[in-house]
């Protein structure tokens, strides 16, 4: 396709505005798809990402459009896939930025749009959901020139559900996004954008071609991993796979090149000739590290080798998280898991509960910290709360922090800011737009990534929004707190918290985990504490009627029956000691409410 017919554009918005819902009707309008194969939303192709409504793995679909090849590019909307975004739109020269006509610019709307004008993209805005009641297209249209800075003169008024608009933004896409450059004839370089594993093509690379042209049979090379491989397919979707001869410079596609796994394969990365290299790679490129982790164990013990297979499978769909043996005294077996945020987590849980049919218990999700060790002992990195070593053997142990920028109705403010101070927050501005206050925080992430977002949702009843980046490690005043059941350390609630939450936080578990276990036939205390200093305590009285009592205490075999009876409906229970602890318990107490 020559440059000048090809546009390369992704679609922007806040979470819930309308994007995919546009998506399916552009693909609709341009004859990708029949009405019955519309039937579905197409783009978000996942079981899960259809049920949540979220967008998760980037996808590209070829459109046709008055003798034009448009490229539309899905992008994930959530800040765990902050760099999958961000690649996504360095393919494109421009961008739809949907915003809903009702709920007007939200913090990620602003979050992507920055990302956006970063990018050199033309910015086309689209209003959408003009046909909901609520709707006011004239105050939403102002809040993008007020807020965002952007002429909003010819943003397209559009409804998305009922096909309102949608000849007009395709038309705008061909008069105002820029057509890309790009050098046929210079050596290879084309950008990884997303990988994918399909049961029947392997590793599926979706590339953004900048210089030269990728084709079967080529030997390429990817510049940062260092490895070679050998191009079987070049095609592109529409949304279906369509095979191609080839792929010119400005064309998004994809390729297939006998790939085993996602993981040999890296977002940004840059793709060229192995034969005729390119001189240098593409600039931005970094590599997704977690920043969030946790323990999955199996409910059922025997489950351990199904989950290690599940998990492995889902990782040749998911390279963004990483996971490694590891044992609890409590809980087993299981997996130390590193996810890109709670989001993240949550997907990767959820479909090993649904998909692969597991019962999981989870441990607190903890952040990665950096600790000094004493006597030039060195640093280390810790992801788990289980690995602190001696306080005495720590000279300094760093958090990381993150700048927040939290959108809120002014009646809600009171409280929200109050839920940023009570998690240590560093209030760094606060402006009000049209109604609505900007607060920007800065946040230590570990107060963040327990409930921080489930709690700001509630407060504000669903109106805040919210958008982080990383802002680097600090020095906390951090210290491991324990948890005893009936004396014994129960080492899946033990965690890493700030000395002056400590208290709090250590009586609400106790106070939780003393509505939750059981009671049993003996006393059981329950205790937090911090090295040998208990900071809290609960007991949870013995049960007045034993089961066993009319046993006259002689038929050793009887009472054994008795106890295995009360045993059964007890399945989920894990012993500690001779306490039984309902797996709903770690779960609920590990929610902080
Ligand atoms: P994420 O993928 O989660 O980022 O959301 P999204 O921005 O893709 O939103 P999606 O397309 O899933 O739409 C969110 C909700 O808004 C859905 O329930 C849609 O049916 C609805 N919706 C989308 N466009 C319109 C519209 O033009 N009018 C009305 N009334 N509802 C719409």
């Amino acid at each position: 396709t020559p440059l000048d017919k090809i546009r390369n554009f992704s679609i922007i918005a806040h979470i819930d505005h309308g994007k995919s819902t546009l998506a399916d009707r552009l693909i609709q309008r341009t004859g990708g798809l029949t009405e019955r194969e519309m039937s579905a939303q197409v783009l978000d192709n996942m079981e899960i990402e259809k049920e949540r409504g979220i967008t998760i793995k980037a996808q590209t679909v070829r459109l046709d459009w008055k003798g034009y090849v448009l490229n539309l590019m899905d992008t994930p909307g959530h800040v765990d896939f902050a760099y999958e975004v961000s690649r996504s739109l360095a393919a494109c020269e421009g961008a739809l930025l949907v915003v809903d006509a009702a709920q007007g610019v939200e913090a990620q709307t602003l979050a992507n749009v920055y990302q956006s004008i970063e990018h050199d993209h033309e910015i086309l805005p689209v209003i959408n959901k003009i046909d909901l009641p609520a709707a006011e297209p004239e105050r939403v249209r102002a809040e993008i020139e007020d807020i965002i800075g952007l002429d909003a003169s010819e943003a397209v008024l559009a409804s998305a559900k009922s096909g309102i608009g949608i000849e007009e933004i395709l038309d705008q896409i061909v008069a105002k996004i820029p057509s890309p450059k790009g050098d046929r004839d210079a050596p290879l370089k084309a950008m990884l954008v997303d990988s994918w594993y399909d049961p029947y093509l392997g590793v599926v690379i979706l590339v953004r071609v900048i210089d030269g042209v990728l084709k079967k049979g080529q030997q390429i090379k990817f510049m940062q991993a260092g490895t070679t491989h050998l191009v079987d397919r070049t095609g592109c979707m529409r949304p279906k796979i369509e095979q191609l001869p080839e792929l010119g410079p400005g064309e998004i596609g994809f390729i297939t090149a006998q790939i085993k796994e996602v993981a040999q394969t890296m977002v940004g990365d840059t793709i060229t000739d192995a034969k005729k290299p390119a001189a240098e790679a593409l600039p931005g490129f970094k590599e997704v590290q977690p920043v969030v982790f946790c323990g999955l164990f199996p409910t059922d013990a025997n489950d351990f080798e199904k989950l290690r297979e599940s998990i492995s499978k889902l990782r040749l769909n998911d390279a963004s998280f990483s996971f490694e043996m590891e044992t609890s005294a409590a809980l087993g077996f299981g997996f130390r898991c590193g996810f890109l945020g709670l989001l993240h987590l949550e997907i990767i849980q959820e479909r090993l509960t649904r998909e692969y049919d597991l019962d999981l218990i989870t441990t607190a999700p903890s952040v990665v910290y950096h600790l000094t060790l004493t006597h030039g002992g060195g640093q280390l990195e810790l992801h788990n709360p289980a690995d602190m070593p001696d306080p005495n053997r720590i000279e300094e142990i760093e958090e990381p922090w993150i700048e927040a920028v939290i959108y809120v109705p002014d009646e809600y403010l009171g409280p929200i800011l109050k839920l940023c101070q009570d998690r240590r927050g560093i209030q760094k501005n606060l402006t009000y737009v049209g109604g609505r206050a900007q607060i920007t925080y800065e946040l230590p992430l570990n107060e963040v990534v327990f409930d921080f977002y489930d709690r700001l949702k509630s407060i504000s009843r669903g109106y805040a929004s919210f958008d982080y980046h990383q802002i680097g490690h600090r020095p906390g005043d951090l210290v491991k707190m324990n948890i005893l059941v009936n004396n014994e350390p129960v080492d899946a609630l033990s965690m890493i918290v700030h000395r002056s939450a400590a208290e709090a936080r250590g009586r609400h578990m106790c106070e939780r985990l003393k509505d939750l276990i059981p009671r049993h036939l003996f006393k059981i205390p329950i205790q937090a504490a911090i090295g040998g200093k208990v900071i809290a305590r609960e007991t949870i009285a013995a049960l007045r009627k034993d089961v066993t009592a009319k046993c006259y205490g002689g038929d050793i075999s009887r009472k054994k029956k008795l106890l295995d009876k009360q045993k059964e409906g007890k399945k989920r229970m894990r012993e500690y000691g001779s306490v039984s602890i309902p797996q709903e318990a770690f779960i609920a107490a590990l929610r902080m409410g």
